[in-house]
Protein backbone atom coordinates (compact mmCIF):
# COMPACT_ATOMS: atom_id res chain seq x y z
CA UNK A 1 0.00 0.00 0.00
CA UNK A 2 1.38 3.11 -0.84
CA UNK A 3 0.65 6.08 1.69
CA UNK A 4 -0.06 8.95 -0.13
CA UNK A 5 -0.07 11.41 2.48
CA UNK A 6 3.51 11.34 4.13
CA UNK A 7 4.75 13.11 7.27
CA UNK A 8 7.89 15.65 6.74
CA UNK A 9 11.17 14.54 7.92
CA UNK A 10 11.19 17.22 10.40
CA UNK A 11 8.63 15.28 12.89
CA UNK A 12 6.31 18.39 11.92
CA UNK A 13 2.74 17.12 10.96
CA UNK A 14 3.52 18.32 7.38
CA UNK A 15 1.34 16.13 5.47
CA UNK A 16 -0.14 17.45 2.34
CA UNK A 17 -3.87 18.77 2.78
CA UNK A 18 -7.28 17.34 2.02
CA UNK A 19 -7.08 19.33 -1.29
CA UNK A 20 -3.76 18.55 -2.30
CA UNK A 21 -2.03 21.42 -1.56
CA UNK A 22 0.90 22.16 0.41
CA UNK A 23 1.14 23.51 3.79
CA UNK A 24 1.13 27.63 4.29
CA UNK A 25 4.66 28.82 4.60
CA UNK A 26 6.65 31.90 3.64
CA UNK A 27 8.98 30.83 0.97
CA UNK A 28 11.73 33.17 1.22
CA UNK A 29 13.57 33.75 -2.06
CA UNK A 30 17.28 35.19 -1.50
CA UNK A 31 18.79 36.53 -5.37
CA UNK A 32 15.35 36.61 -6.34
CA UNK A 33 16.86 38.94 -9.28
CA UNK A 34 19.22 36.12 -10.48
CA UNK A 35 18.45 33.89 -13.35
CA UNK A 36 17.56 30.82 -11.68
CA UNK A 37 14.70 32.51 -9.87
CA UNK A 38 13.74 34.44 -12.84
CA UNK A 39 14.13 31.17 -15.56
CA UNK A 40 13.10 28.33 -13.15
CA UNK A 41 11.84 29.19 -9.91
CA UNK A 42 9.09 31.87 -10.50
CA UNK A 43 7.76 30.13 -13.59
CA UNK A 44 7.63 27.27 -11.21
CA UNK A 45 5.56 28.43 -8.01
CA UNK A 46 3.64 30.41 -10.68
CA UNK A 47 2.12 26.89 -12.24
CA UNK A 48 1.70 25.56 -8.90
CA UNK A 49 -0.59 28.43 -7.87
CA UNK A 50 -2.47 27.67 -10.92
CA UNK A 51 -2.78 24.16 -10.38
CA UNK A 52 -4.16 25.10 -7.06
CA UNK A 53 -1.15 23.27 -5.12
CA UNK A 54 0.19 26.13 -2.79
CA UNK A 55 -1.51 27.25 -0.33
CA UNK A 56 -3.77 29.76 -0.43
CA UNK A 57 -2.44 31.30 2.57
CA UNK A 58 1.46 31.30 0.71
CA UNK A 59 3.26 34.44 0.46
CA UNK A 60 6.71 34.56 -1.61
CA UNK A 61 9.03 36.91 -0.15
CA UNK A 62 11.79 38.13 -2.63
CA UNK A 63 14.72 39.04 -0.94
CA UNK A 64 17.75 41.67 -3.19
CA UNK A 65 20.11 43.97 -3.76
CA UNK A 66 17.93 45.88 -6.82
CA UNK A 67 16.00 48.85 -5.58
CA UNK A 68 12.22 47.72 -6.60
CA UNK A 69 9.04 49.76 -5.99
CA UNK A 70 6.10 47.41 -5.10
CA UNK A 71 4.39 47.85 -8.35
CA UNK A 72 7.68 47.80 -10.15
CA UNK A 73 8.54 44.48 -8.59
CA UNK A 74 5.02 42.95 -9.19
CA UNK A 75 5.65 43.46 -12.89
CA UNK A 76 9.05 41.69 -12.61
CA UNK A 77 7.38 38.85 -11.04
CA UNK A 78 4.02 39.34 -13.95
CA UNK A 79 6.87 39.11 -16.70
CA UNK A 80 8.61 36.42 -14.89
CA UNK A 81 5.75 34.22 -14.21
CA UNK A 82 4.04 34.65 -17.81
CA UNK A 83 6.94 32.76 -19.53
CA UNK A 84 5.53 29.49 -18.50
CA UNK A 85 2.36 28.36 -19.54
CA UNK A 86 -0.02 28.40 -16.58
CA UNK A 87 -1.33 24.77 -15.91
CA UNK A 88 -4.24 23.91 -14.42
CA UNK A 89 -5.99 20.82 -12.79
CA UNK A 90 -9.24 22.86 -13.95
CA UNK A 91 -8.50 22.62 -18.16
CA UNK A 92 -11.30 25.61 -18.24
CA UNK A 93 -8.76 27.77 -16.23
CA UNK A 94 -6.19 26.24 -17.52
CA UNK A 95 -5.51 29.06 -20.09
CA UNK A 96 -2.95 31.77 -19.14
CA UNK A 97 -4.84 34.73 -17.93
CA UNK A 98 -3.79 38.08 -17.16
CA UNK A 99 -5.92 37.84 -14.44
CA UNK A 100 -4.23 34.89 -12.87
CA UNK A 101 -0.82 36.23 -13.20
CA UNK A 102 -2.18 39.30 -11.34
CA UNK A 103 -3.15 37.57 -8.42
CA UNK A 104 0.08 34.91 -8.46
CA UNK A 105 1.77 38.78 -8.76
CA UNK A 106 -0.39 39.82 -5.96
CA UNK A 107 0.92 36.84 -3.53
CA UNK A 108 4.63 38.32 -3.53
CA UNK A 109 5.99 41.07 -1.66
CA UNK A 110 9.75 42.31 -2.07
CA UNK A 111 12.71 42.86 0.84
CA UNK A 112 15.43 44.94 -1.01
CA UNK A 113 18.60 44.05 1.11
CA UNK A 114 21.99 43.23 0.76
CA UNK A 115 21.61 39.34 2.01
CA UNK A 116 25.62 39.02 2.35
CA UNK A 117 25.60 41.74 5.19
CA UNK A 118 24.95 40.45 9.00
CA UNK A 119 23.78 44.31 9.73
CA UNK A 120 20.53 43.41 6.97
CA UNK A 121 19.07 40.60 9.04
CA UNK A 122 17.45 42.75 11.70
CA UNK A 123 15.63 44.40 8.32
CA UNK A 124 14.63 40.99 7.10
CA UNK A 125 13.70 39.41 10.17
CA UNK A 126 11.32 42.26 11.12
CA UNK A 127 9.97 42.08 7.37
CA UNK A 128 9.44 38.43 8.07
CA UNK A 129 8.02 38.90 11.41
CA UNK A 130 4.81 41.35 9.49
CA UNK A 131 4.54 39.62 6.68
CA UNK A 132 3.77 35.93 9.18
CA UNK A 133 1.72 38.10 11.40
CA UNK A 134 -0.49 39.75 8.70
CA UNK A 135 -0.89 36.29 7.03
CA UNK A 136 -1.36 33.94 10.17
CA UNK A 137 1.85 32.05 8.93
CA UNK A 138 4.31 30.21 10.90
CA UNK A 139 6.14 28.22 8.76
CA UNK A 140 8.97 29.51 6.78
CA UNK A 141 11.07 27.76 3.40
CA UNK A 142 14.30 30.22 2.34
CA UNK A 143 15.36 29.19 -0.66
CA UNK A 144 18.85 30.14 -1.64
CA UNK A 145 19.11 31.07 -5.50
CA UNK A 146 22.87 32.90 -4.78
CA UNK A 147 26.15 32.81 -6.07
CA UNK A 148 27.32 29.75 -3.76
CA UNK A 149 30.06 32.52 -2.88
CA UNK A 150 27.28 33.71 -0.74
CA UNK A 151 25.98 30.64 1.35
CA UNK A 152 27.93 30.95 3.93
CA UNK A 153 27.21 34.56 4.75
CA UNK A 154 23.42 33.90 4.52
CA UNK A 155 23.43 30.77 6.56
CA UNK A 156 25.31 32.37 8.97
CA UNK A 157 23.18 35.64 9.26
CA UNK A 158 19.63 33.12 9.53
CA UNK A 159 21.41 31.56 12.51
CA UNK A 160 22.58 34.84 14.34
CA UNK A 161 19.54 37.04 13.79
CA UNK A 162 17.52 33.66 15.27
CA UNK A 163 15.44 33.09 11.47
CA UNK A 164 16.49 29.62 11.52
CA UNK A 165 13.93 28.57 13.89
CA UNK A 166 10.42 29.62 14.24
CA UNK A 167 10.25 31.20 17.79
CA UNK A 168 11.66 34.36 16.40
CA UNK A 169 7.80 34.66 15.79
CA UNK A 170 5.87 36.65 18.53
CA UNK A 171 2.75 34.41 18.04
CA UNK A 172 2.63 30.48 19.34
CA UNK A 173 3.45 28.35 16.28
CA UNK A 174 3.10 25.19 17.55
CA UNK A 175 4.63 22.51 14.89
CA UNK A 176 5.57 25.05 12.70
CA UNK A 177 8.73 24.75 10.34
CA UNK A 178 11.56 26.20 9.26
CA UNK A 179 13.57 24.71 6.22
CA UNK A 180 16.62 25.76 3.99
CA UNK A 181 16.66 25.20 0.51
CA UNK A 182 19.93 25.28 -1.41
CA UNK A 183 21.17 25.33 -4.74
CA UNK A 184 23.72 23.76 -6.60
CA UNK A 185 26.97 24.34 -7.05
CA UNK A 186 27.63 22.71 -3.14
CA UNK A 187 31.00 22.95 -2.37
CA UNK A 188 33.26 22.46 -5.59
CA UNK A 189 35.38 19.81 -4.00
CA UNK A 190 35.70 17.40 -1.03
CA UNK A 191 36.88 19.86 1.21
CA UNK A 192 34.94 23.11 0.83
CA UNK A 193 31.94 20.69 0.49
CA UNK A 194 32.79 19.40 3.89
CA UNK A 195 33.05 23.39 4.96
CA UNK A 196 29.67 23.94 4.08
CA UNK A 197 28.12 20.86 5.63
CA UNK A 198 29.62 21.41 9.03
CA UNK A 199 28.66 25.66 8.39
CA UNK A 200 24.99 24.45 7.43
CA UNK A 201 24.72 21.51 9.66
CA UNK A 202 25.50 24.28 12.91
CA UNK A 203 23.00 26.11 12.61
CA UNK A 204 20.11 24.28 10.88
CA UNK A 205 19.13 20.32 11.24
CA UNK A 206 20.00 18.04 8.93
CA UNK A 207 15.89 17.35 8.93
CA UNK A 208 16.09 21.13 7.66
CA UNK A 209 17.75 20.99 4.95
CA UNK A 210 17.21 20.36 1.36
CA UNK A 211 20.04 20.41 -1.15
CA UNK A 212 18.77 20.64 -4.52
CA UNK A 213 20.09 18.49 -7.43
CA UNK A 214 16.86 19.80 -9.99
CA UNK A 215 17.81 16.08 -12.17
CA UNK A 216 16.09 14.43 -9.25
CA UNK A 217 12.65 15.97 -9.71
CA UNK A 218 12.14 15.03 -13.48
CA UNK A 219 9.35 12.63 -13.78
CA UNK A 220 12.02 9.85 -15.37
CA UNK A 221 14.58 10.15 -12.75
CA UNK A 222 11.98 9.75 -10.25
CA UNK A 223 10.97 6.72 -12.62
CA UNK A 224 13.49 4.88 -12.14
CA UNK A 225 13.02 3.24 -8.68
CA UNK A 226 9.39 2.42 -9.58
CA UNK A 227 10.65 0.86 -12.83
CA UNK A 228 13.02 -1.52 -10.75
CA UNK A 229 11.06 -2.03 -7.90
CA UNK A 230 7.75 -2.41 -8.58
CA UNK A 231 8.60 -4.57 -11.66
CA UNK A 232 9.51 -7.38 -10.49
CA UNK A 233 11.21 -9.19 -13.74
CA UNK A 234 14.07 -6.73 -13.88
CA UNK A 235 15.27 -7.29 -10.21
CA UNK A 236 16.67 -11.01 -10.83
CA UNK A 237 18.51 -9.61 -13.99
CA UNK A 238 20.31 -6.34 -12.63
CA UNK A 239 23.55 -7.29 -11.76
CA UNK A 240 26.83 -8.13 -12.65
CA UNK A 241 25.79 -11.73 -14.04
CA UNK A 242 23.70 -9.86 -17.15
CA UNK A 243 24.18 -6.58 -17.55
CA UNK A 244 27.26 -5.99 -19.84
CA UNK A 245 27.59 -2.09 -19.23
CA UNK A 246 25.92 1.28 -17.91
CA UNK A 247 25.86 4.71 -19.87
CA UNK A 248 24.59 7.73 -18.34
CA UNK A 249 24.97 10.74 -21.04
CA UNK A 250 23.90 14.01 -20.64
CA UNK A 251 24.22 15.96 -23.74
CA UNK A 252 23.52 19.26 -24.61
CA UNK A 253 23.28 21.37 -27.70
CA UNK A 254 23.80 24.60 -25.98
CA UNK A 255 27.19 26.25 -24.86
CA UNK A 256 27.77 27.92 -21.88
CA UNK A 257 25.45 31.22 -22.70
CA UNK A 258 25.90 33.97 -20.34
CA UNK A 259 27.66 32.09 -17.74
CA UNK A 260 30.90 31.96 -18.83
CA UNK A 261 31.71 33.51 -15.44
CA UNK A 262 31.04 30.43 -13.17
CA UNK A 263 31.24 28.32 -16.10
CA UNK A 264 34.56 28.79 -16.90
CA UNK A 265 35.75 28.33 -12.80
CA UNK A 266 33.66 24.61 -12.38
CA UNK A 267 34.01 22.41 -16.07
CA UNK A 268 31.48 20.23 -17.27
CA UNK A 269 32.27 17.51 -14.53
CA UNK A 270 31.70 19.91 -11.72
CA UNK A 271 28.14 21.23 -13.33
CA UNK A 272 27.14 17.77 -14.14
CA UNK A 273 28.97 14.61 -13.32
CA UNK A 274 29.88 15.89 -9.77
CA UNK A 275 25.85 15.90 -9.06
CA UNK A 276 23.50 14.93 -11.38
CA UNK A 277 24.99 12.14 -12.99
CA UNK A 278 26.17 10.56 -10.05
CA UNK A 279 22.60 11.00 -8.75
CA UNK A 280 21.23 9.18 -11.68
CA UNK A 281 24.01 6.66 -11.21
CA UNK A 282 23.02 5.61 -7.24
CA UNK A 283 19.52 5.52 -8.51
CA UNK A 284 20.08 2.94 -11.01
CA UNK A 285 22.67 1.05 -8.72
CA UNK A 286 21.46 0.78 -5.86
CA UNK A 287 20.15 -1.75 -3.83
CA UNK A 288 16.09 -2.05 -3.46
CA UNK A 289 15.22 0.16 -0.11
CA UNK A 290 13.02 -0.88 2.68
CA UNK A 291 10.41 1.74 1.91
CA UNK A 292 10.25 4.87 -0.33
CA UNK A 293 11.27 7.23 3.07
CA UNK A 294 13.69 9.82 2.31
CA UNK A 295 16.52 7.75 4.99
CA UNK A 296 15.80 4.50 3.60
CA UNK A 297 16.73 5.84 -0.33
CA UNK A 298 19.12 8.07 0.89
CA UNK A 299 20.91 5.04 2.67
CA UNK A 300 21.02 3.16 -0.52
CA UNK A 301 22.63 5.69 -2.50
CA UNK A 302 24.94 6.74 -0.43
CA UNK A 303 26.78 3.00 -0.35
CA UNK A 304 26.53 3.10 -4.19
CA UNK A 305 28.45 6.52 -3.80
CA UNK A 306 30.88 5.18 -1.32
CA UNK A 307 31.37 1.56 -3.16
CA UNK A 308 32.80 3.35 -6.26
CA UNK A 309 36.19 1.97 -6.71
CA UNK A 310 38.75 5.16 -5.93
CA UNK A 311 39.78 6.60 -9.47
CA UNK A 312 43.37 5.22 -10.60
CA UNK A 313 45.56 7.77 -11.98
CA UNK A 314 47.63 5.25 -13.33
CA UNK A 315 45.23 4.01 -15.24
CA UNK A 316 43.87 7.37 -16.79
CA UNK A 317 43.77 6.74 -20.25
CA UNK A 318 41.46 3.82 -19.89
CA UNK A 319 39.46 5.97 -17.56
CA UNK A 320 38.72 9.21 -18.16
CA UNK A 321 38.78 11.45 -21.15
CA UNK A 322 38.34 15.38 -21.48
CA UNK A 323 37.67 17.93 -24.43
CA UNK A 324 36.17 21.33 -24.83
CA UNK A 325 34.27 22.53 -27.78
CA UNK A 326 35.66 24.20 -31.16
CA UNK A 327 33.63 26.36 -33.19
CA UNK A 328 30.91 24.36 -35.27
CA UNK A 329 27.11 24.09 -36.24
CA UNK A 330 24.62 23.25 -34.19
CA UNK A 331 21.97 21.54 -36.75
CA UNK A 332 22.78 24.31 -39.33
CA UNK A 333 23.74 27.48 -37.34
CA UNK A 334 27.22 27.74 -36.84
CA UNK A 335 28.24 28.97 -33.28
CA UNK A 336 31.67 30.03 -31.74
CA UNK A 337 34.56 27.65 -30.05
CA UNK A 338 34.52 28.29 -25.88
CA UNK A 339 37.49 30.10 -26.30
CA UNK A 340 35.79 33.01 -28.41
CA UNK A 341 32.65 32.58 -25.90
CA UNK A 342 32.23 35.97 -24.02
CA UNK A 343 34.00 36.10 -21.14
CA UNK A 344 36.17 33.43 -21.40
CA UNK A 345 39.76 33.65 -21.16
CA UNK A 346 41.43 32.25 -24.70
CA UNK A 347 44.03 30.17 -23.07
CA UNK A 348 41.09 28.40 -21.07
CA UNK A 349 41.63 24.96 -20.22
CA UNK A 350 37.83 23.94 -18.96
CA UNK A 351 36.62 20.60 -19.80
CA UNK A 352 33.18 20.87 -21.95
CA UNK A 353 33.16 17.84 -22.59
CA UNK A 354 33.88 14.75 -19.89
CA UNK A 355 33.42 10.64 -19.95
CA UNK A 356 34.29 8.99 -17.13
CA UNK A 357 34.21 5.05 -16.86
CA UNK A 358 33.77 3.78 -13.01
CA UNK A 359 33.40 0.11 -11.08
CA UNK A 360 31.10 0.14 -8.24
CA UNK A 361 33.03 -2.73 -6.10
CA UNK A 362 29.81 -4.67 -4.59
CA UNK A 363 28.39 -7.96 -4.98
CA UNK A 364 26.16 -7.12 -7.49
CA UNK A 365 28.00 -4.81 -9.86
CA UNK A 366 31.48 -6.27 -9.61
CA UNK A 367 33.57 -5.55 -12.78
CA UNK A 368 30.47 -4.38 -14.76
CA UNK A 369 31.92 -0.69 -16.41
CA UNK A 370 29.88 2.53 -15.98
CA UNK A 371 30.08 5.58 -18.01
CA UNK A 372 29.31 8.98 -17.15
CA UNK A 373 29.34 11.27 -20.29
CA UNK A 374 28.57 14.79 -19.95
CA UNK A 375 29.13 17.58 -22.64
CA UNK A 376 27.97 20.50 -24.20
CA UNK A 377 27.46 21.93 -27.82
CA UNK A 378 26.72 17.90 -28.45
CA UNK A 379 24.43 17.87 -31.43
CA UNK A 380 21.36 17.35 -29.67
CA UNK A 381 20.03 17.32 -26.01
CA UNK A 382 19.80 13.84 -24.82
CA UNK A 383 19.56 12.68 -21.36
CA UNK A 384 19.66 8.97 -21.26
CA UNK A 385 20.51 6.08 -19.53
CA UNK A 386 21.34 2.82 -21.20
CA UNK A 387 21.67 -0.25 -19.29
CA UNK A 388 23.35 -2.81 -22.32
CA UNK A 389 22.76 -6.70 -21.67
CA UNK A 390 24.97 -9.27 -21.94
CA UNK A 391 24.33 -11.43 -25.32
CA UNK A 392 23.05 -14.82 -24.66
CA UNK A 393 25.52 -17.94 -23.55
CA UNK A 394 25.14 -19.39 -26.95
CA UNK A 395 23.81 -18.70 -30.32
CA UNK A 396 21.60 -21.23 -32.24
CA UNK A 397 21.08 -19.09 -35.01
CA UNK A 398 24.51 -17.96 -37.77
CA UNK A 399 22.98 -14.93 -39.43
CA UNK A 400 23.98 -12.50 -36.78
CA UNK A 401 25.93 -10.03 -39.43
CA UNK A 402 23.39 -7.75 -39.49
CA UNK A 403 23.03 -7.06 -36.03
CA UNK A 404 24.55 -3.89 -33.88
CA UNK A 405 27.61 -6.20 -32.33
CA UNK A 406 27.79 -8.77 -29.79
CA UNK A 407 25.33 -6.95 -27.19
CA UNK A 408 22.28 -6.35 -28.44
CA UNK A 409 19.62 -6.15 -25.73
CA UNK A 410 19.49 -2.66 -24.56
CA UNK A 411 17.74 -1.04 -22.14
CA UNK A 412 16.85 2.86 -22.77
CA UNK A 413 15.86 5.24 -19.64
CA UNK A 414 15.21 8.24 -22.05
CA UNK A 415 15.08 10.87 -19.17
CA UNK A 416 14.92 14.26 -21.72
CA UNK A 417 13.67 14.56 -24.26
CA UNK A 418 11.05 12.30 -25.38
CA UNK A 419 11.03 10.93 -22.49
CA UNK A 420 10.23 7.14 -21.83
CA UNK A 421 11.34 3.85 -21.58
CA UNK A 422 12.42 1.19 -24.50
CA UNK A 423 14.05 -2.07 -24.92
CA UNK A 424 15.78 -2.99 -28.32
CA UNK A 425 15.33 -7.21 -28.60
CA UNK A 426 16.49 -9.28 -31.34
CA UNK A 427 13.63 -9.99 -33.66
CA UNK A 428 13.18 -12.38 -37.35
CA UNK A 429 12.39 -10.32 -40.67
CA UNK A 430 9.08 -11.63 -41.36
CA UNK A 431 9.72 -14.02 -44.87
CA UNK A 432 11.24 -17.15 -45.85
CA UNK A 433 14.56 -16.48 -44.81
CA UNK A 434 15.97 -16.34 -41.58
CA UNK A 435 17.01 -12.56 -40.99
CA UNK A 436 17.04 -11.24 -37.96
CA UNK A 437 16.99 -7.02 -36.90
CA UNK A 438 16.83 -5.57 -34.34
CA UNK A 439 13.62 -3.63 -32.58
CA UNK A 440 12.52 -1.38 -30.32
CA UNK A 441 9.88 -1.94 -27.54
CA UNK A 442 8.89 1.32 -25.36
CA UNK A 443 6.74 3.56 -23.76
CA UNK A 444 6.29 6.99 -24.13
CA UNK A 445 5.13 9.76 -21.36
CA UNK A 446 4.06 11.84 -23.57
CA UNK A 447 1.69 8.93 -25.49
CA UNK A 448 0.92 6.61 -22.71
CA UNK A 449 -0.44 9.80 -20.22
CA UNK A 450 -2.75 12.36 -21.04
CA UNK A 451 -0.75 14.27 -18.05
CA UNK A 452 1.41 17.16 -18.60
CA UNK A 453 4.85 16.40 -16.84
CA UNK A 454 5.24 18.93 -13.68
CA UNK A 455 9.12 20.72 -14.38
CA UNK A 456 11.26 19.15 -11.54
CA UNK A 457 11.32 22.43 -9.77
CA UNK A 458 7.69 22.53 -9.29
CA UNK A 459 7.72 18.63 -7.86
CA UNK A 460 10.76 19.89 -5.69
CA UNK A 461 9.76 23.10 -3.98
CA UNK A 462 5.81 21.15 -3.04
CA UNK A 463 8.14 18.26 -1.72
CA UNK A 464 10.20 21.44 0.59
CA UNK A 465 6.85 22.62 1.50
CA UNK A 466 5.61 18.76 2.36
CA UNK A 467 8.94 18.14 4.23
CA UNK A 468 9.53 15.16 1.78
CA UNK A 469 13.11 15.16 1.17
CA UNK A 470 13.68 12.24 -0.76
CA UNK A 471 14.64 13.91 -3.97
CA UNK A 472 17.35 16.12 -1.70
CA UNK A 473 20.70 15.03 -1.45
CA UNK A 474 21.72 14.17 2.24
CA UNK A 475 25.29 15.65 3.37
CA UNK A 476 27.28 12.26 3.91
CA UNK A 477 25.86 11.76 -0.10
CA UNK A 478 27.35 14.84 -1.27
CA UNK A 479 30.37 14.61 0.62
CA UNK A 480 30.54 10.52 -1.25
CA UNK A 481 30.34 12.24 -4.30
CA UNK A 482 32.93 14.67 -3.92
CA UNK A 483 35.57 12.10 -2.77
CA UNK A 484 35.18 10.28 -5.73
CA UNK A 485 35.32 13.05 -7.71
CA UNK A 486 38.21 15.75 -6.43
CA UNK A 487 40.70 13.37 -7.39
CA UNK A 488 39.64 13.52 -11.20
CA UNK A 489 39.42 17.54 -10.61
CA UNK A 490 43.31 17.51 -9.87
CA UNK A 491 44.53 15.17 -12.83
CA UNK A 492 42.54 17.41 -15.31
CA UNK A 493 43.77 20.85 -13.33
CA UNK A 494 47.28 19.04 -13.99
CA UNK A 495 46.85 19.00 -17.81
CA UNK A 496 46.09 15.24 -17.78
CA UNK A 497 44.42 13.67 -20.14
CA UNK A 498 45.17 15.83 -22.84
CA UNK A 499 41.80 18.02 -23.00
CA UNK A 500 40.84 17.39 -27.07
CA UNK A 501 39.00 19.62 -29.05
CA UNK A 502 35.96 18.80 -30.49
CA UNK A 503 33.59 21.01 -33.48
CA UNK A 504 30.53 21.82 -31.50
CA UNK A 505 27.29 19.89 -33.29
CA UNK A 506 29.78 16.52 -33.21
CA UNK A 507 28.99 13.32 -30.93
CA UNK A 508 32.23 14.89 -29.49
CA UNK A 509 35.89 13.43 -28.86
CA UNK A 510 36.42 9.82 -30.75
CA UNK A 511 35.84 7.73 -27.79
CA UNK A 512 35.38 4.28 -29.30
CA UNK A 513 39.21 3.27 -29.24
CA UNK A 514 39.13 5.05 -25.59
CA UNK A 515 36.14 3.04 -24.37
CA UNK A 516 36.28 -0.23 -26.80
CA UNK A 517 32.36 0.73 -27.78
CA UNK A 518 30.63 2.97 -29.53
CA UNK A 519 29.01 5.58 -27.77
CA UNK A 520 27.28 7.73 -30.29
CA UNK A 521 25.04 4.74 -31.21
C1 LIG B 1 22.43 22.72 -14.49
C2 LIG B 1 23.78 23.06 -15.05
O1 LIG B 1 22.56 22.09 -13.25
O2 LIG B 1 21.79 21.80 -15.38
C3 LIG B 1 23.66 23.65 -16.45
O3 LIG B 1 24.40 24.01 -14.20
C4 LIG B 1 22.88 22.72 -17.34
O4 LIG B 1 24.93 23.89 -17.01
C5 LIG B 1 21.57 22.35 -16.67
O5 LIG B 1 22.65 23.39 -18.56
C6 LIG B 1 20.84 21.30 -17.48
O6 LIG B 1 19.56 21.13 -16.94
P1 LIG B 1 18.38 20.55 -17.83
O7 LIG B 1 17.26 20.40 -16.87
O8 LIG B 1 18.13 21.57 -18.90
O9 LIG B 1 18.88 19.27 -18.40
Amino acid sequence: MIDCKKNGGDGSNNSISERGEAQAAIIAIFGITGDLARKKIIPALYNLYCMGLLNEKTRVVGIGRRKYGAVEYRSFIYEAASKSGCRSNDKKAALRSEEKLASFAGINDYHCADFTDQSEYLGIREYLKKIASENKICNFLYYLSTPPQNFDAIISALGSSGLSKPDFLDISCAGSFVRVVIEKPYGCDLESARTLNSKVLSIFSEEQIYRIDHYLGKETVQNIMVFRFLNGIFEPIWNQKYIDNVQIKVFESDGIGSRANYFDGAGIIRDIIQNHSLQMLSLVAMEPTISAEAESVRNEKLKVLKAIRRFDKKNLANSLAVGQYGCGKIGATPVKGYLEEDGIDKNSATETFAAIKLYIDNWRWAQVPFYLIAGKRMPERLTEVIVTFKPAPHSIFNNLCNLPGPSYNRLVIKVQPDEGISLDVICKEPGFEMNLRPVTMGFNYRTSFDKAMPEAYERLIIDALNGEATLFMRSDEIEAAWAFITPILECVKSGEPELRVYASGSPGPDLCEFFGLNLCS
